[in-house]
C-alpha cells in the first residue's frame, strides 16, 4: 500500500471513529479532539509532507471534504448538546448578578444616623401611625388650636380613643418626644434621635405627601440654646460639608419656647446671595434665597410638654429638633436636586446616579 492510500485510508477510519464518538462525549470534548490545535484532523493533515506533488493535491481535496464533514456534524452536535455543555462546562465564566443599592433617602437616613451616633444620640423608632395625643395635644396643641391647622393631617378612619382622641398617620417625629419620654420612665438624661416617615397633605416640588424627618431630643439638667446650636454646626459640618454654616431664626411652635427655624448655608453661593455668570457680572443665586436653605425647626422643650412626659420642669431642660430628610439630602453639595418627588417617582434612570 502506498503512503497515499495508507493516508486516504487513515482519514476514512478518522471519519468512522468520529461517527462511534460523536453520541458519547460532548460537543466540546469531540472539537478538540478532532479539530483543535493539536488533534486528530491536524496529525493526519501533517503527513501530507510524504507525498509526492499530484498526491498532495488529491489528498489536499479529500482533507478539505473531511474538515467540512466533521465541522458541520459538530455544529448539528453542538446545537442539541447546548444544555449539558453549560452544566459540564465548569471553567466558563458566570453569568453576573446584577447589583442594586440602597435608596438615596436610606442612605441619607444612614448617614445622619452615624452623624448623631457620634455624639451619644441613640437612634430609637416610635410609631409612625399613632394618636393625636403623641402628635398635638401632648405637644401643647389642645383640641381645636388653629395651630394645628399647619399640620394637614391625614386621620385614619377608625374609633378615637377614649383618652388617645383620634388616629392620625404622623405629621412629624415630634409625636416620638412624650413616648420617648415615657418610654425612658424617669431615667434620664435622654438623647434621643427618631427617624421615621411622616405624612402631610402636600405636594409640589419641595414637598411629599409622605416624606422623611429626624428628630432630635436632649434631656438633661442644664441644657441651654447653646447645646442646640453647638449640635446643629455639628450636624452643618458633618453633612454639608466643613464650610457650611448654620443659624437659627425666630419662629413659633406650641411644643418649644424659645421656637426657631434652622438655615444651613447655600454651598453655591456659600451664604452670600448670589455667583457670577460667565461675564463675572453678581446675579442672585437661583438655588437658595439670600444665602440659605430651611431644614426645619428647633428649640427649647416647652414646660408643658416636659409635664405631659412626666419630668419635672423645675430640674430637667432640653432641646429639640426635627429636620427633613429628603430636604437635608437635596442641599448636599453637587446633587442640586429641585424636586423631591423624584425620590418616589420608581425612576430607575434618577436613581442608578446615587
Ligand atoms: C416640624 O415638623 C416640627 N415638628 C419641627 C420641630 C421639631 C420643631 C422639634 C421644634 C422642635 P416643620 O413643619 O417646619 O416643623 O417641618 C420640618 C421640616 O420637615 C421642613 O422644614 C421640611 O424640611 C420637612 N417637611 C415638612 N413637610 C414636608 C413635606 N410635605 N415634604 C417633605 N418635607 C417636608
Amino acid at each position: 500500500m502506498s503512503a497515499y492510500q495508507k493516508l486516504v485510508a487513515q482519514s476514512q477510519n478518522l471519519f468512522e471513529q468520529f461517527l462511534q464518538e460523536i453520541n458519547q462525549q460532548n460537543a466540546q470534548e469531540l472539537t478538540v479532539k478532532y479539530l483543535g490545535k493539536k488533534g486528530l484532523f491536524n496529525q493526519l493533515a501533517a503527513q501530507i509532507k510524504d507525498l509526492t506533488k499530484e498526491e498532495k493535491k488529491d489528498f489536499g481535496r479529500e482533507l478539505n471534504q473531511l474538515k467540512n464533514k466533521l465541522e458541520s456534524k459538530l455544529a448539528d452536535y453542538q446545537k442539541q448538546d447546548l444544555p449539558s455543555q453549560i452544566h459540564q462546562d465548569l471553567t466558563m465564566p458566570g453569568i453576573q448578578a446584577k447589583l442594586g443599592h440602597l435608596h438615596p433617602v436610606s442612605q441619607a437616613i444612614e448617614e445622619i444616623s452615624r452623624i448623631f451616633e457620634r455624639i451619644g444620640f441613640v437612634r430609637v423608632s416610635h410609631p409612625e401611625v399613632d394618636w393625636d395625643y403623641y402628635v398635638f395635644q401632648a405637644l401643647n396643641m389642645p383640641a381645636n388650636h388653629p395651630a394645628r391647622d399647619e399640620w394637614e393631617t391625614f386621620f385614619v378612619d377608625q374609633q378615637a380613643h377614649p383618652n388617645l382622641g383620634k388616629m392620625v398617620l404622623t405629621t412629624h417625629t415630634s409625636n416620638g418626644q412624650v413616648r420617648e419620654m415615657e418610654r425612658v420612665k424617669g431615667q434620664l438624661p435622654i438623647r434621643m434621635m427618631n427617624i421615621s416617615r411622616c405624612y402631610r397633605r402636600q405636594s409640589d416640588n419641595t414637598h411629599t405627601q409622605m416624606f422623611h424627618q429626624f428628630e432630635g431630643l436632649v434631656i438633661d439638667k442644664d441644657i441651654n440654646i447653646q447645646h442646640l446650636k453647638g449640635t446643629i454646626d455639628y450636624f452643618a459640618k458633618e453633612f454639608f460639608g466643613p464650610k457650611t454654616k448654620s443659624r437659627i431664626r425666630p419662629f413659633h411652635f406650641k411644643f418649644t419656647e424659645p421656637s426657631f427655624e434652622v438655615d444651613f448655608s447655600c454651598h453655591i453661593c456659600h451664604g452670600t446671595g448670589y455667583i457670577k455668570d460667565e461675564h463675572n457680572h453678581k446675579i442672585n443665586c437661583r438655588f437658595c434665597k439670600s444665602g440659605w436653605h430651611e431644614v426645619g425647626g428647633a428649640g427649647m422643650v416647652h414646660p408643658n410638654v416636659l409635664k405631659a412626659g412626666g419630668i419635672d420642669s423645675t430640674k430637667y431642660r432640653g432641646f429639640a429638633f426635627g429636620w427633613g430628610v429628603e430636604r437635608s439630602y437635596t442641599l448636599k453639595q453637587d446633587l442640586n436636586i429641585d424636586d423631591i418627588r423624584l425620590f418616589y417617582s420608581g425612576n430607575q434612570e434618577f436613581l442608578e446616579q446615587f
